[in-house]
């Protein structure tokens, strides 16, 4: 799996295709920024804004709140993620200041990323539901402990690891709004719409660029993509932790899946809308390995699928310890 690493054309390739996707990424006078969503408490009327997330908070169970404080633990790892964004090579932001198509989509993208964590943050902090030193403390480990998906320097596993991921980080904060509309909650469903509307023009932008290692290299982009998505698939907030041994991921994700933020089945579909966006059973003559990965990305997708009742019945008896993020119960 060296080829694309040295192969110049491929990677001039990527970088004509990441511009393209630079028109994906909108510019900071014309997105939204935290305090839009949030308020300021520079007026008099601040006390309103703070009553209003304070109130609308309340009926928020204690389980949804620890699911939005995972994924707001989960946002603002985002140093270990920029990070691994910039380690291929001969395909990075050298300087930190480079001019080239990705160095600047990088840049670009952790920018966007970045409003993520600060409006969850502070949307949880100004609810007045969770612990906030605990929610601060795992994201200081989590940052602490790192983010290792066994991509190295491989540009293509990193690709296609960012196009299944802004995708299910696109379902969790979209399901997760849902959720907050449920129970009255509209500006924290607000807040994750947007951030959901951020995440579907990331996955776009990472989908695109797959096509291009695909088209250019199909049985070494299609073996990544069985190395990346399958039985390993490493999710960025693996490692979190709250300073003792509880797998506090491990508790997260059945929650996760209980709440119907992000399930098995999404995980399914994730990987077979991925096929058809790639058009993985139109390919012809691949290698012997790049088969048997591309049979294997349909098994497993369509064994998930089968099985998504069962393994949410079976999670769904599991149980799960209170998360240090949340208080039980409204102030
Ligand atoms: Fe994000
Ligand atoms: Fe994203």
């Amino acid at each position: 799996m060296t080829a694309c690493l040295t192969d110049p054309n491929i990677l001039e390739a990527l970088q004509r295709a990441s511009a393209d996707q630079l028109h994906l990424l909108k510019a900071p006078a014309e997105t939204w920024q935290p305090a839009d969503l949030t308020g300021e408490l520079t007026g008099g009327s601040w006390q309103d804004a703070v009553l209003e997330i304070r109130r609308e908070a309340e009926p928020l169970p204690a389980d949804a709140l620890a699911c939005l404080a995972g994924s707001l633990i989960t946002e603002e790892a985002l140093p270990s993620y920029q990070a691994w964004l910039n380690r291929h090579l001969e395909f990075r932001d050298e300087t930190g200041t480079d001019t080239t198509p990705w160095a600047q989509w990088t840049r670009a993208w952790s920018a966007e990323e970045n409003r993520h964590g600060d409006v969850l943050n502070r949307y949880l902090y100004l609810s007045g539901r969770a612990d906030m030193r605990a929610v601060e403390l795992t994201i200081h480990h989590l940052i602490r402990n790192g983010f290792n998906l066994g991509s190295g320097s491989h540009v293509y596993k990193s690709i296609v690891y960012a196009s299944f991921q802004e995708r299910a980080t696109r379902i969790s904060h979209r399901n997760m709004g849902l959720l907050a509309h449920e129970h009255g909650a509209k500006k924290l469903g607000r807040i994750c719409a947007l951030i959901a509307g951020d995440e579907a023009r990331h996955e776009q932008a990472y989908q695109n660029l797959f096509k291009v290692c695909l088209s250019a290299d199909p049985d070494q982009a299609v073996t990544a993509m069985g190395e990346m998505l399958l039985s390993k698939i490493v999710m960025p907030a693996r490692l979190m932790s709250d300073g003792t041994g509880r797998d506090l991921f491990s508790d997260y994700s059945i929650l996760a899946q209980r709440l119907g933020i992000y399930t098995t089945r999404d995980y399914a579909e994730t990987l077979l809308f991925l096929a058809e966006t790639w058009g993985l059973a139109k390919l012809r003559g691949l290698s012997a390995e790049a088969s048997a990965a591309l049979e294997k990305i349909f098994k497993t997708a369509e064994k998930y699928q089968r099985k998504s009742a069962q393994i949410a019945e079976a999670l769904g008896s599991v149980e799960v310890q209170a998360f240090s993020w949340i208080r039980p119960t409204p102030p």
